[in-house]
């Protein structure tokens, strides 16, 4: 031992201190008693040289032995009890239930938009989309519905406050339909067709609890040499069997639109009474879900197709209204505020 003894068991007392009090976890904690007061420590080997020092000293230097020895295991007492104390240090407890990780879902109109497209796609149809902002022309015109006719009222229509850049084609407008894809597309290609065209539609109706100025359409279109009405019948029956169960009833009641002919306006039976009348159908028994017929020739002709050839079928519905019936939801503007407590129903 080359210092004097008791310079070394000051030294000791400082680093026990000061390596004790960064222990950062109770298994560390226990390396440091190990290493202070254990058989090989440096306290230990000191003690060993007690019996050499001058006998005036011994006493004097046993007794601050004991003391550095009482103040190394206080100070690991306490920095156990932090340590015990911080929750970060905590040990883990691998059977407490994990926290669970917020998950995002799709609105529900997009997720009853897809349901609807899937029950079509098997059926052979194909998806397509067209623009927000249309032309008179594809939204009235080429589909039978011609200007100052009474028939253009029944599609209230915002239109846009600025010069068309294309006069031939009429006036800018928010599309109050999603029909005029229906154009649009046969404009550009040839019969066999069949596609389903969702997408937002506008009509300026005062907000109420089954009106907003913006909501969602799915539309339908098939055409080729030979599809009659029995074909639309069959199509939308087991596509309404399918999205509301397999015992849903469905009556196909004539109506009129300006773009088919003969027209049709689908109702299923009402899954609350099952069709005896209650609150959900206004006692009727019937819930009013599309409309549909077969392509007006009219139409045929402003895309160029010969009537004498082709015929087909088109239909178009609401989406929220679907959503409504399907879900029990007896507000539209549900849809449209955002409220999480709402949304996460879904
Ligand atoms: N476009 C019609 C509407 O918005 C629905 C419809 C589409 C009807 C296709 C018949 C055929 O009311």
């Amino acid at each position: 031992m080359g210092t004097d003894p008791l310079q070394e068991l000051e030294q000791i007392a400082d680093d026990a201190a000061t390596a004790i009090r960064q222990a950062a976890s109770l298994k560390g904690l226990e390396e440091q008693r190990v290493a202070w007061l254990g058989r090989k420590s440096r306290l230990n080997e000191l003690m060993k040289h007690i019996p050499s020092l001058p006998a005036d000293q011994r006493g004097a230097f046993g007794k601050r032995m004991n003391e550095v020895k009482a103040s190394v295991e206080s100070a690991l007492s306490s920095r156990r009890d932090t340590l015990a104390a911080s929750p970060a240090r905590a040990p883990l407890d691998v059977t407490l239930p994990g926290s669970a990780i917020p998950q995002g879902r799709l609105h529900p109109i997009t997720q009853t938009i897809q349901s609807i497209l899937a029950l079509f796609v098997p059926m052979g149809f194909e998806i397509v989309e067209g623009p927000e902002l249309e032309f008179e022309y594809y939204n009235f015109d080429a589909l039978n519905i011609p200007k100052d006719h009474p028939s253009r009222e029944g599609f209230d229509t915002f239109f846009i406050d600025r010069p068309s850049p294309d006069p031939t084609r009429g006036r800018l407008l928010l599309r109050s339909h999603t029909s005029p894809v229906q154009i649009r597309v046969m404009e550009q290609r040839q019969p066999p067709l069949r596609i389903v065209v969702p997408g937002k539609v506008y009509r300026p109706d005062p907000l109420d609890p089954s009106h907003s100025f913006m909501f969602h359409q799915v539309e339908g279109l098939m055409v080729d040499g030979r599809t009659s009405f029995a074909d639309l019948k069959g199509v939308l029956d087991r596509f309404l069997k399918a999205l509301f169960g397999p015992d849903t009833k469905t009556r196909f009641r004539p109506h009129f639109f300006p773009f088919t002919e003969p027209s049709a306006e689908v109702d299923i039976a009402c899954a609350s009474c099952r069709g005896s009348g209650c609150s959900t159908c206004g006692r009727k028994g019937w819930l009013e879900i599309m409309g549909c017929g077969m392509v007006h020739p009219n139409v045929l002709k402003a895309v160029r197709y010969d009537p004498q050839r082709v015929q087909g079928f088109a239909f178009g519905m609401g989406v929220e209204r679907i959503a409504m019936l399907k879900h029990h939801i007896a507000d539209i503007r549900l849809f449209f505020e955002n409220d999480l407590r709402f949304l996460e129903q879904f």
